[in-house]
C-alpha cells in the first residue's frame, strides 16, 4: 500500500506546491513510483511546477463523473516514475468539496498502486484541508520562518491533531469511555489530550493503553521553507519543542529549505527546480529533508514490525 503524505501549510505562499513537486520528483528519482495529487482546488497549480502545462484530465473529471475511477485521472509527467492528478478545475464552484465527494476521493486514493502519494493541500484549517490529513498517520507541515506563518502552522497542527483524536474517540472502542471521562472530569476533553488520556487510563487501563498507542502512531513532520541567511536556523526545532510541550505531540523537524530567487525562474519556465538548478543550497536542503523523512519512515516501520525494544 502507498505511503500517503499530506502536505499542508497554515498560509498560502509558504511553498506547499513547490515542496510537493520537488519532493515527489526526488522520490521518483530514488526509484519510487510516486503520485503527486493537487487537492488545493481553489488554487491548483501543481501541474505547472511538474511541467505539465495542460493536463488532459483532472480531479474534476472524477468528481463530475466523466471518468468512473480516480486512477483514470492520473497523467504522466516528463519525469520517469512521477505521475500526477491535477486539481485544475473548469468549474471554480467545486473549490469546496462536499463531504461525500471528499470521502469518495479518499476511498479511491488509498487504493492507488504507488509507493508514495503526496497531497498538495489548500492552506489553513478548513475542513476541506483537515479531512485529507486523516487518510494517513504521516502529515507534513510547511511554514516559512515568519512569525505570522508560524502562528498559523501551530494552529493547523493543533487542529489536525485534535481532529485525529476526535476520530479515534468516535470509534466504538472509545466512544463510551470518552463520555465517562468527561463526566468524571469536565476538563478531560479532546482539547486537553493529556488529561483526557490520564482519566481514560484510570477508568480502563487496557483501553487507555490502546488509545495512547493510537495517538502515538501519528508521525507529524515539519519543514521550514524559504529560509534566508538572516533567519534563525533553529526556528523549526523550536517550533517542534513548543508543540511537544503544549500538545504532548511528537513532531519531527525535517529541515530548513533555503530561499532562492531562481525558484521563481523555474516556475516561469514550467520546469522542475531540482533539474534546472541542481547544485543550489535549496536542492541540497530538499534532498536532506527527504533523507530525514525516509530514515524516519524506516525507523517507524522497524518499530511497528518488531516493537519498540
Ligand atoms: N524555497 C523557496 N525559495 C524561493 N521562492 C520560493 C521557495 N518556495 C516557494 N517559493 C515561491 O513562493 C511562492 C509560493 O509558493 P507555492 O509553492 O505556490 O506556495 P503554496 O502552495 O504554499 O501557496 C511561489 O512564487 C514560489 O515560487
Ligand atoms: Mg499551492
Amino acid at each position: 500500500m502507498a505511503i500517503i503524505l499530506p502536505l499542508g501549510g497554515g498560509k498560502g505562499g509558504s511553498g506547499k506546491t513547490f515542496l510537493v513537486g520537488s519532493l515527489a520528483a526526488l522520490l521518483a528519482r530514488e526509484g519510487f513510483r510516486t503520485l503527486a495529487v493537487d487537492v488545493d482546488l481553489g488554487a491548483a497549480n501543481l501541474h505547472t511546477i511538474l511541467g505539465v502545462p495542460h493536463p488532459r484530465l483532472s480531479l474534476s473529471d472524477f468528481l463530475n463523473k466523466r471518468v468512473s475511477s480516480l486512477a483514470d485521472t492520473v497523467v504522466s509527467t516528463p519525469a520517469p516514475l512521477l505521475f500526477m492528478i491535477s486539481g485544475a478545475m473548469n468549474n471554480l464552484d467545486i473549490a469546496n468539496l462536499a463531504h461525500e465527494q471528499k470521502m469518495k476521493v479518499i476511498r479511491h486514493l488509498v487504493k492507488l498502486p504507488y509507493d508514495y502519494i503526496l497531497l498538495d493541500l489548500g492552506a489553513g484549517t478548513s475542513f476541506n484541508t483537515l479531512d485529507f490529513f486523516l487518510v494517513s498517520d504521516y502529515g507534513v507541515f510547511v511554514t516559512t520562518p515568519e512569525p505570522t506563518a508560524i502562528e498559523n502552522i501551530y494552529r493547523l497542527i493543533r487542529a489536525v491533531y485534535f481532529r485525529k483524536i476526535r476520530k479515534a474517540l468516535d470509534t466504538h472502542r472509545f466512544r463510551n469511555l470518552a463520555r465517562e471521562a468527561e463526566e468524571r472530569n469536565p476538563l478531560a476533553k479532546v482539547t486537553n489530550p493529556d488529561l483526557l488520556l490520564a482519566v481514560i487510563r484510570d477508568l480502563d487501563p487496557e483501553r487507555g493503553e490502546q488509545l495512547a498507542r493510537e495517538l502515538a502512531s501519528f508521525h507529524f513532520k515539519l519543514i521550514v521553507n524559504q529560509q534566508r541567511k538572516q533567519d534563525n536556523p533553529h526556528i523549526g526545532a523550536m517550533i517542534c519543542k513548543i508543540i511537544s510541550r503544549h500538545l504532548d505531540l511528537k513532531i519531527d523537524f525535517l529541515g530548513n529549505v533555503a530561499f532562492d530567487d531562481r525558484v521563481h525562474n523555474a516556475v516561469c519556465k514550467a520546469g522542475l527546480f531540482i533539474d534546472l538548478y541542481p547544485f543550489t543550497q535549496t536542492v541540497h536542503d530538499l534532498r536532506q529533508c527527504l533523507r530525514n523523512l525516509l530514515s524516519l519512515h524506516a525507523e517507524t516501520d522497524r518499530c511497528q514490525r518488531y516493537g519498540n525494544g
